[in-house]
């Protein structure tokens, strides 16, 4: 790679820096000066529809962001990633996920260190899909020749948040007759609560872990074996003899992961195990065989389409001019808020119930990338890095937290996202009949209007307000935000909006020169765990060798265990 360019040595940094000092932010004129703005300032990427008008930008903002993009040098980094060049220096790896969605017989075909990749991903995508379809149908049953009626994915970070998302998103194209459930916490709560009620004769595990040395997936895992296996021969189903233990396990567990000898030590059929490759990023990994649990639940099919809508924003991503390129518009308005207009966080708004974890799995992906404060060469950055990513579907959130948003000191840019058809078309009878979705979408529409414009001093006077209380009624307006719509929460759809952030995410990484595919900082406090458990275990020599509060802690802990 390259050594980075300072982004804060451009010339176009300079020529922002000054076009945010002179700016006046004023959404309410500059929408009445220029009729044509939010059609200027709207987008389409595949199916997504964009509009970036309510934003704290100008023609020459944008022009200043784009000029930055060009001279940080992102189309070069963009194909060097699209090409498969070890862009991950830390690692020493090549970032891939985009190869993950190429259709079968893509031109031209993708060799990386010799390796044919889309012969290799289409290999594995056919086992997957094979074996969703044997579970689907009931053709793949539990050691006592029962179908499955419930998957348990057990993975954490990006072999958990993204299954569950999309899982969650759409569940409309789940099958009847099979439930998924995800067990990722090390705390014994989760697999206690996932595990309570299921029969073991019909669940399947899958356990999801790119390295297959988790802590937290292979204490899940030993622990759902063990569930399994009591259970089994509680029911009488097996006898608990080694070979029949291994019969079971080999018709309940399946696993998926990057290191498939683990995967053997850990007692899986390495037939029963999905591969990928180093090459794809835990938290870029949903369109792998980590997706499996996915697969099955909605099937090949959906799974497909899924993939496809990837590869359409992918598509868009590598080739659609940069003024009018949507992750690369997002990406620089990101920022432009945070290095520009001082924003600290990022909130992401689905007025969508089924994208409940959507927020959560923004997280990871946004945060985990670039959370970072040396750039790829080692030098510090120069500026703020990463914002924090945040949220809750709407309407709750306006119940909740949007009074900052509205009225509070900070600036909060947000990401609106809706659909036009609604998932449950529900009429509110004793109503006089009021579609409840447009009843929501009401509320879309009017809180980004609400945020842009606010209600000044004269407009709350109008109203009759006690003067005492107008200030208190005040709503500034000028707080930035995106609107993402769509026409319906499709597989497709869903794999546009994952692809969307993704390159949001590597745009940002990109302009800030830092390596947006490595994550050391887990590490630390990984390491201090293993130190640390002897100490709560008993270890009072351990227990010595802590820092006095943490000394304390555990103290605490062991006078308050029972
Ligand atoms: O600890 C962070 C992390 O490495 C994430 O990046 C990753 O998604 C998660 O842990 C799970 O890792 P694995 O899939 O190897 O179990």
């Amino acid at each position: 790679m390259p050594t980075p360019i300072d982004p804060t040595e451009t010339t176009a940094w300079e020529r922002l820096s000054e076009l945010e000092a002179w700016m006046d932010p004023d959404l309410r004129r500059w929408f009445e000066e220029d009729p044509q703005r939010a059609s200027r300032l709207t987008f389409d990427a595949a199916d997504l529809h964009v509009d970036l008008s309510k934003n704290l930008i100008t023609h020459d903002i944008v022009a200043g962001l784009l000029r930055l993009a060009e001279e940080i040098g992102l189309t070069a980094r963009r194909d060097a990633m699209f090409a498969g060049e070890r862009i991950n220096v830390t690692e020493n790896r090549a970032v891939l996920h985009t190869a993950l969605r190429r259709p079968a017989g893509a031109t031209p075909p993708l060799t990386v260190d010799g390796q044919d990749v889309d012969a290799d991903v289409h290999a594995t995508l056919d086992k997957v899909y094979a074996f969703a379809e044997q579970v689907r149908s009931g053709a793949w049953t539990g050691v006592t020749g029962k179908r499955i009626e419930t998957v348990v994915n057990i993975g954490i970070g990006g072999s958990d948040l993204g299954p569950v998302m999309i899982y969650e998103a759409l569940r409309p194209y789940v099958q009847d007759g099979l439930s998924c459930r995800f067990v990722s916490n090390i705390d014994p709560t989760d697999i206690a609560e996932k595990t309570s009620g299921l029969d073991p004769e019909t669940t399947l595990f899958i356990v999801a872990s790119k390295t297959f040395t988790t802590l937290e997936t292979l204490t899940n895992a030993r622990l759902a074996k063990a569930w399994l296996l009591d259970s089994l021969a509680a029911a009488g189903a097996v006898d608990g003899s080694d070979e029949a233990n291994a019969g079971a396990v080999a018709k309940h567990f399946v696993a998926v992961s990057t290191a498939l000898d683990k995967v053997a030590e850990f007692g899986i059929d390495p037939d029963n195990a999905f591969g990928f490759w180093d090459w794809v990023g835990g938290r870029y990994s949903v369109d792998s065989a980590i997706g499996t649990v996915v697969a099955i639940a909605i099937g090949p099919a959906h799974f497909a389409e899924l993939l496809a809508g990837f590869h359409a924003i992918d598509e868009h991503f590598r080739t659609a001019e940069l003024d009018r390129n949507v992750p690369v518009l997002m990406g620089l308005l990101n920022i432009w808020n945070v290095n520009f207009l001082d924003a600290e966080t990022h909130a992401v708004l689905p007025y969508s119930q089924y994208l409940h974890r959507f927020p959560a799995y923004l997280q990871q992906l946004t945060m985990e990338s670039n959370g970072k404060s040396v750039r790829w060469d080692g030098a510090p950055v120069t500026c703020h890095t990463g914002e924090v990513f945040w949220g809750e579907p709407g309407t709750n959130g306006q119940h909740a937290f949007y009074q900052l948003i509205h009225q509070g000191t900070r600036i909060v840019p947000a990401d609106f996202i809706a659909f036009a058809e609604p998932a449950h078309p529900l009429v509110d009878t004793e109503a006089g009949g009021a579609d409840v979705h447009e009843l929501f979408l009401a509320n879309f529409f009017a809180q980004t209007a609400a945020l842009a414009f606010g209600k000044t001093a004269d407009e709350v006077r109008e109203e009759g307000t006690d003067e005492a209380v107008v200030p208190a009624r005040v709503f500034e307006g000028n707080k930035p935000t995106t609107s993402i719509m769509a026409s319906a929460l499709t597989p497709s759809v869903l794999g546009q909006l994952i692809a969307l952030y993704e390159h949001i995410t590597f745009v940002q990484g990109i302009v800030w020169g830092i390596d947006s595919f490595d994550q050391w900082g887990v590490e630390l406090g990984k390491q201090l765990a293993k130190q640390i458990t002897p100490a709560v275990g008993g270890d009072d020599d351990a227990l010595a060798a802590q820092d006095s509060s943490t000394q304390e802690l555990i103290r605490y802990y062991r006078r308050h265990r029972s």
